[in-house]
């Protein structure tokens, strides 16, 4: 009997075509849209491996389910949708896709923080909307990027890569995290600093710390008031980190000046959520890692992983 893997998501038939002949393959149907919860449960209840996306919730009923379980195969470096302690208490291998997706998340982070910094997609709109009849000295005139203060919050691997982007705006850099990182101290020049003086003296708070227990809600009133006004919040990591309501009031009433957001608390987000109505947002469908070659990259690694467990041996990434 063949392996049975059940992958959430419609993937291109070049990616498993080489696996075939040894694993008896499934995928959700249907393009671009999420698998349905019962389906889910239905493939894992008989399946030996699951790659899952960022969406998914992988929670105890799913893992309860998956009887024959022994991998899940996480397509994002993050992987706060997996209930990661109980699938190791069921003897089960999580896996994720980090150092693939690197680069290609740092490209994101920055063209992001650039956009809501020189305003590009009001811009872009404005001149699609046939509404630039003359030029003006401060039409859609927005702050400057280099030489200023870029603060990061969780100094990762992601982090680095955005670090060494703002290094080559000659900018300041100041990092908060966990433990201090030597790599970006001496080579990048970034310094360390409390996440206090971060917040209150960076013209940028760039957020690229995980979700998890201690993360939630990292980011609220008190500290968006002990922002600058000038600050722009850009965030890439997780939704969760951020108290949307209270992001909303500090961008409404201007005590910063704009954010920049690839992710939310809930996935996606509707068009009338309130921080959609502001001006001073620039949103994106949690693109961070999507360009075709990370993207298919990481499907690959996915596959690798799941071979690797399957044949009894270590997968070369593991969710420690
Ligand atoms: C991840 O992989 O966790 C990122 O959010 C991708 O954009």
């Amino acid at each position: 009997m063949k392996p049975k893997i059940f992958i959430t998501r419609k993937i291109a038939e070049e990616f498993v075509k080489p696996y075939r002949e040894h694993w008896d393959v499934e995928m959700w149907h249907e393009e671009g849209t999420t698998v349905d919860r019962q389906v889910l449960l239905e493939k894992a209840s008989q399946a030996d491996a699951l790659i899952t996306m960022l969406s998914d919730a992988i929670d105890q009923e799913v893992i309860d389910a998956g009887v024959n379980l022994n991998v899940i195969s996480n397509l994002a470096v993050g992987y706060d949708n997996i209930d990661v302690d109980y699938a190791k208490e069921k003897g089960i291998t999580v896996t994720n896709t980090p150092d693939v997706l690197t680069e290609t998340t740092a490209d994101l982070t920055f063209s992001l923080l650039m956009a809501t910094a020189r305003r590009i997609i009001e811009a872009n709109q404005y001149v699609k909307e046939g509404k630039w009849t003359n030029w003006a000295p401060f039409l859609m005139a927005g702050t400057d990027i280099h030489h200023k203060t870029i603060g990061i919050v969780g100094m990762g691997r992601i982090g680095e890569a955005i670090a060494e982007r703002a290094r080559g705006f000659n900018m300041n850099i100041l990092y908060h995290n966990r433990s201090r990182k030597e790599r970006a101290e001496k080579e990048i020049g970034a310094t360390y600093t409390s996440f206090d003086e971060l917040i209150e003296t960076s013209d940028y708070v760039v957020c690229m710390t995980p979700l998890t227990e201690d993360t939630v809600d990292m980011f609220n009133e008190s500290v968006f008031k002990r922002m600058k006004n000038s600050a722009i919040f850009i965030n890439t990591s997780r939704g969760g980190v951020v108290n949307e309501n209270d992001l909303y009031t500090a961008l409404e009433t201007k005590e910063i000046r704009a954010a920049g957001l690839d992710v939310f608390q809930n996935e996606p987000i509707g068009q009338d959520h309130p921080l959609l109505q502001l001006e001073n947002v620039t949103a994106l469908p949690h693109i961070g890692s999507a360009s075709y070659e990370t993207r298919s990259t990481m499907i690959e690694l996915c596959l690798q992983n799941i071979q690797q467990v399957l044949a009894g041996k270590e997968p070369a990434t593991p969710v420690l």
